[in-house]
């Protein structure tokens, strides 16, 4: 009877106070969520690095001062649309992932693939790499994709968990809409990527030194500007890891600069795959080397090679869908088969080392520090980077984790992903339960040292020590 009612006082404080701590804890919970692993990547197509600078562009600026803004990004060669977007989702090089341009022969399968003529859903052509998406999800996560050049390709087996068939009338709002539903459904995703044609579109047409393009650049930084506002609405702005980027820049062309193939060479003996400044020509059967000979040293601003002897530096040579003869154009200049060739005043795909062919970086988030700057880095590196926001384990590839790393903010724990949540939740729990049992046990054996004291104590008349 006794050390049953001794026993229930206890377990009423107990209770008491676990309650209690529960409620502080679940007061807690939702910050503590919040540092779930999430990210959304954003491309504005053709967004050179220096638009930030031309125009008023407060919202871009917004993002700078809460966030990270990497001044130059290195990308990829060629700098072009769908390289240098499949780049972002693997951390390869071209030559390493297989999308080596946005028209593409590959003479092992004797098959082509179109940027041009939206030609792009044969999976072969992708399966030389495994995007990000497919590992996001194979490591039981979800991925939302709106329109990001590939997500409605089936790679692998398996599409993004959403995704928008591509279909550029879709307006900028009906694409933020949808990832906003997909963030916040009742399975969310951890991952979204959205892709804008712009401002690459008007950067082709008016050229990037073209007064006309202010306005363009005014346009894209308002659309972020909803971007951000609809997140915040929508209760995800200080909870998901953005980063706002794009696949190259954009350099002015000119009618004087132009290179015109005819003039050197024979149309019959060879068929241009890609177009300029990087023109991949396939000569035709045993033509190679008068192809190479009549324009080698054609032209002063267009540097031809063969395959083999593509500089390293270009990470541009081992692939076969990479062609037998590879011309690329200097800075401005374009080729052409002749001048009858329709004629833009912008373009994009010279060597990655220039510039005007860098993208924008912003990356801002619980995950990112604040107000900074960061000079230089390799666009193969934001692959490690969103796998470490994802908590998912990176594939191989041409990137490094720890040339971005400082990006990253220093005070909140980082790799505080649902793993270490629930790592916290259970220590939380385990010592709880330990102290509750420890509690229990030392008040048990409290009382029953109170209770033997008390025997001992009645027994003190009779002889103590009978051994
Ligand atoms: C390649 O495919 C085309 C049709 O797309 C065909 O005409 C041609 O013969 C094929 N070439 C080879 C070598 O199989
Ligand atoms: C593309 O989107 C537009 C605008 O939403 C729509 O009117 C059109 O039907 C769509 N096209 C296809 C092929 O789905
Ligand atoms: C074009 O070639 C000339 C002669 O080699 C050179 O001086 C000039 O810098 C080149 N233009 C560009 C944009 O590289
Ligand atoms: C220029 O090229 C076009 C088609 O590419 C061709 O029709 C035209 O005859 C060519 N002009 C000259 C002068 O060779
Ligand atoms: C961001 O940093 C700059 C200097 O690097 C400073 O002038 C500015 O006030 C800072 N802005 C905020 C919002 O902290
Ligand atoms: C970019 O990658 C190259 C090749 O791996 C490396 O040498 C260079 O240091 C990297 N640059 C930065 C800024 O990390
Ligand atoms: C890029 O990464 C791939 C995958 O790990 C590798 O096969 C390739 O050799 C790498 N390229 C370079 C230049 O290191
Ligand atoms: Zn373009």
């Amino acid at each position: 009877m006794l050390p049953q009612k001794r026993g229930r006082i206890p377990f009423r404080i107990v209770m008491n106070c676990y309650w209690k701590i529960l409620a502080v804890f679940l007061l807690f919970l939702p910050s503590a969520l919040s540092l779930q692993p999430r990210a959304l990547l954003v491309s504005f197509d053709g967004f050179r690095w220096d638009y930030i600078y031309k125009v008023s562009t407060p919202n871009f600026h917004y993002a700078m001062e809460n966030g990270v803004h990497v001044k130059q990004v290195t990308n990829v060669f060629i700098t072009k649309t769908y390289p240098n977007h499949y780049t972002m989702v693997t951390g390869l090089y071209a030559e390493s992932h297989g999308i080596v341009a946005n028209e593409m022969y590959d003479p092992i399968l004797n098959e082509t693939f179109s940027l041009n003529t939206m030609d792009i859903h044969n999976s072969k052509f992708w399966e030389e790499a495994s995007p990000i998406w497919v590992t996001n999800q194979k490591e039981g996560h979800k991925t939302g994709a709106a329109m990001w050049p590939g997500t409605d390709v089936k790679i692998h087996g398996v599409f993004p968990t959403y995704y928008m068939p591509y279909n550029e009338s879709v307006s900028f709002e009906d694409r933020v809409a949808r990832l906003i539903d997909w963030f916040t459904s009742e399975e969310p995703i951890n991952f979204g990527l959205l892709y804008w044609e712009q401002p690459d579109e008007m950067g082709h047409i008016l050229g990037p030194e073209n007064p006309l393009m202010g306005p363009i650049i005014s346009d894209i930084d308002k659309k972020l500007g909803y971007l951000m506002s609809e997140l915040k609405k929508a209760k995800l702005w200080d909870v998901i890891n953005v980063i706002i980027t794009s696949d190259h820049g954009m350099s002015q062309s000119s009618s004087e600069r132009v290179i015109e193939l005819d003039q050197y060479v024979n149309r019959e003996l060879y068929e241009v795959i890609d177009h300029s400044p990087a023109v991949a020509i396939l000569p035709k059967e045993g033509k190679l080397d008068e192809v190479y000979e009549a324009l080698a040293s054609a032209h002063p601003n267009m540097t031809v090679y063969k395959k083999e002897q593509i500089p390293d530096r270009l990470h541009y040579k081992h692939n076969s869908k990479i062609q037998p003869i590879l011309a690329v154009a200097d800075k401005g200049w374009e080729i052409v088969y002749n001048k009858s060739d329709g004629f833009q005043f912008g373009n994009h795909g010279y060597d990655n080392i220039l510039p005007e062919m860098h993208p924008i970086f912003l990356a801002v988030g619980p995950a990112f520090r604040k107000n900074a700057t960061k000079e230089v880095m390799n666009a193969t590196d934001l692959y490690p980077l969103l796998c470490h926001l994802l908590d998912i384990n990176p594939l191989p590839n041409n990137g490094s984790f720890n040339a971005v790393k400082d990006i990253l903010a220093e005070e909140v724990p980082v790799a505080f992903g649902a793993d270490t949540y629930a790592t916290v939740v259970g220590v939380f729990l385990g010592s709880f339960l330990v102290m509750v049992f420890i509690a229990v046990f030392v008040k048990h054996f409290i009382l029953t040292q109170a209770n033997t004291m008390q025997m001992q104590h009645t027994e003190a008349a009779q002889p103590l020590l009978q051994d």
